[in-house]
């Protein structure tokens, strides 16, 4: 049986669909995820430079891990993971892409709207006057970087236990809301509120599909769980979605 049907779903450009990425979808791309194997924890510069990183954020040592970070995915592309959500954002007339990674991989693959819930490495913010600037050159020319008020910037990054934008989080809960058809791809699903919004998805009649090698905590309560790399199996889904497409 098709995907589609087997989900009970009519695919054409009006289905609702959200999308919620986690670290596992850059993984192929060469980004190292945050738990278990592959994780960025196994490499000993990243676990030198994180030590040093921390409150106010906004130090030399935060920087230096973050540069470290932003090097690395400068040498990285996109892979077709994220170009398959790219091509739904153009199709689906109401598509909404929720990010948990900070790596920019999204919009480099074309997606044009991406709901960044952890924000980004590509910015800064400034403590004192607010700012939000775009710093997409690595190596940074001074560490840390400087507002144009003169005082030293913080990645523009959530941290543990600090609060999530609360625009890209009022969207990011509407969207799963109304959401039709949820996608959760990549994430181990034990960090809120994303681990929540593909319940809330649920709950409110969304059908749900999980791309994932390994089980993750939401995996119980999927429509369908593929248990495959997200290069490989979200293609091969968006292009089974689309061919049972009606116009
Ligand atoms: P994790 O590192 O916790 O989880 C990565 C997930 O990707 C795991 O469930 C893996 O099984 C899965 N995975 C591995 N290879 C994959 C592949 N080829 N294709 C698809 N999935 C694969 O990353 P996140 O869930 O994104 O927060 O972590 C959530 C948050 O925790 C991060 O945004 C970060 C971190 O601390 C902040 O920095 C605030």
């Amino acid at each position: 049986m098709r995907i589609a049907e087997e989900l009970g779903l009519r695919v054409s450009p009006r289905l609702r669909v959200v999308a919620l990425t986690g670290a596992g979808i850059s993984l192929e791309s060469g980004v190292p995820i945050f738990r278990g194997e592959g994780s960025m924890w196994e490499i000993p510069e990243a676990r030198r430079l994180a030590s040093r990183a921390g409150p106010p954020w906004n130090t030399r040592g935060t920087w230096e891990y973050y540069e470290w970070r932003r090097g690395l995915v400068s040498r990285c592309k996109p892979n077709p993971a994220h170009y398959a959500l790219a091509e739904m954002e153009e199709y689906f007339e109401d598509f909404c892409l929720i990010t948990q990674n900070v790596d920019g991989l999204h919009s480099r693959a074309g997606s044009r709207r991406v709901l960044e819930l952890h924000g980004s490495m590509w910015r800064g913010r400034c403590l004192e006057c607010g700012r939000v600037i775009e710093l997409p050159e690595t190596p940074l020319k001074a560490l840390p970087p400087l507002c144009a008020c003169g005082r030293p910037l913080r990645p523009d990054v959530v941290q543990f236990g600090e609060p999530i934008d609360p625009a890209v989080l009022s969207s990011a809960l509407a969207a799963c809301r109304s959401a039709e058809l949820f996608l959760v791809v990549g994430t181990s699903a034990v960090v809120y509120p994303a681990a929540q919004m593909p319940l809330i998805a649920i709950e409110s009649g969304a059908r749900a599909v999980e791309i994932n090698p390994n089980p993750t905590p939401l995996t119980p309560f999927m429509s369908l769980s593929i248990r495959g790399r997200a290069a490989e199996s979200l293609p091969r889904l968006w292009k089974e979605l689309l061919s049972s497409a009606s116009a």
